[in-house]
């Protein structure tokens, strides 16, 4: 509260601003009901009825965003990239997915079946990668409209007995418009009509052109059915991400963003995030979206229950209040308090937004009356 006059604080307080000038004489200020009070003044009286003022906290998205300091170069260590796949319809992205899982991640894991979070990690050559489930179609589109910005690489699959489809075109300019490195998976060289060159030829005409032809783009020749390129496509992701030179700092309180999320039953809101920078702990409090709270249990792509981590890391964490949007941006912050607060400010400011929006609507369909 910075100033109010004595007939707003009068009805805050559900009195009469009669009694408020009385009482105000008595303190030895002479008052009118408009007349403007400073802070000291309206806690002395707040406290006189008993009231106990709170300092209000001006929110806004700059508190938010202060946690996302500047790192110092030195606290910057070397992340997993972070890769989506994108094609055409049928192409092959699901079993490409499905495939690398498959050859990377139940290799030595017991039980072997993964828990499905929308995300997982596989590590190759001693160095993990990070693949996100979702269609990266929707993590351009939805989540860059909510301002995250989530993939470091793109896996362009191409269906080798099909070529360069409307949906590969489009996939292509949602990862330029994000300057984001693609590497072409040409898919399927196991058909017998699997036509590679003719792949390659075709997207030279939208700047991709393969290193053998002069160009910078690396192409894969892949099956994602027999597992055929599978090894030297994750090789060719961390040379690109090493080129990247992909960095965060972990010693920090995590931010990122919510790969997707959903209302369980038993569990409440649980939703999958993506780590971008710091390490987000078990028991911290959290803004995710205009939802908060404390990160009740992690777990991770492979199901087990985990304690902290860092970042490029997706994890799946209970403790919402509600349940977030995929796209959201989250931030850990260092007391419940804050989290709560802002986690408050950010749901009255959606409420108003989305009421605003039903007016809106409402609006149009009075036009749309006429
Ligand atoms: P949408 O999710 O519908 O866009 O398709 P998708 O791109 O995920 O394709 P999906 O992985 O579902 O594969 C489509 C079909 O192509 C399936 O029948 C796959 O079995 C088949 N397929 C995928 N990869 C290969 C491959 O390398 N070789 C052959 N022969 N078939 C493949
Ligand atoms: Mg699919």
């Amino acid at each position: 509260v910075e100033s109010l006059t004595v007939g707003e604080l009068a009805s805050k307080l559900h009195k009469e601003p009669s009694e408020l000038i009385k009482k105000l004489m008595f303190l030895g200020v002479m008052a009118t009901i408009n007349q403007e009070l400073d802070k000291d003044s309206i806690e002395l009286i707040a406290t006189d009825y008993g009231v106990e003022v709170e300092e209000e906290i001006v929110i806004d998205e700059t508190e938010f965003e202060n946690y996302a300091d500047e790192d110092k170069e030195e606290d910057l260590k070397e992340r997993p990239p972070v890769v989506t796949i994108m094609g055409h319809v049928d192409h092959g992205k699901t079993t490409l997915l499905d495939s690398i899982r498959k050859t990377k991640v139940t290799e030595g894991e017991a039980g072997g079946i993964t828990q499905h979070i929308g995300a997982y990690q596989v590590e190759t050559s001693g160095k993990k990668i990070t693949f996100l489930d979702t269609p990266g179609h929707a993590a351009f589109t939805t989540m860059r409209a909510r301002g995250a910005q989530v993939t470091d690489i793109t896996i362009l699959v191409v269906a080798a007995d099909d070529g360069v489809m409307p949906q590969t075109k489009e996939a292509i300019s949602h990862a330029k418009a994000a300057g984001v490195p693609i590497i072409v998976a040409v898919n399927k060289i196991d058909k017998e009509a699997a036509n590679p060159d003719r792949v390659m030829q075709e997207l030279t005409e939208f700047e991709l052109v393969p290193e053998a032809w002069g160009g910078e783009t690396i192409f894969v020749n892949v099956s994602a059915l027999a597992g055929t390129g599978i090894d030297e496509l994750l090789e060719m992701i961390l040379l690109v991400a090493e080129v990247a030179e992909l960095k965060a700092n972990p010693d920090k309180l995590a931010r990122g963003s919510v790969i997707e999320a959903e209302l369980d039953k038993g569990r409440g809101a649980v939703a999958t995030l993506l780590v971008q920078s710091g390490t987000l702990k078990v028991g911290d409090p959290i803004v995710v979206g205009s939802s908060f709270g404390k990160v009740r249990a992690m777990v991770n792509d492979l199901g087990r229950r985990v304690k902290e981590v860092g970042p490029s890391t997706p994890v799946e964490i209970t403790g919402l209040n509600e349940v977030p949007l995929a796209g959201d941006q989250f931030q850990a912050f260092p007391d419940e308090k804050k989290a709560r607060q802002i986690g408050e400010v950010r749901m009255s400011r959606q409420r108003e937004a989305n009421l605003a929006a039903s007016s809106r609507v409402s609006l149009d369909d009075l036009f749309n009356q006429i």
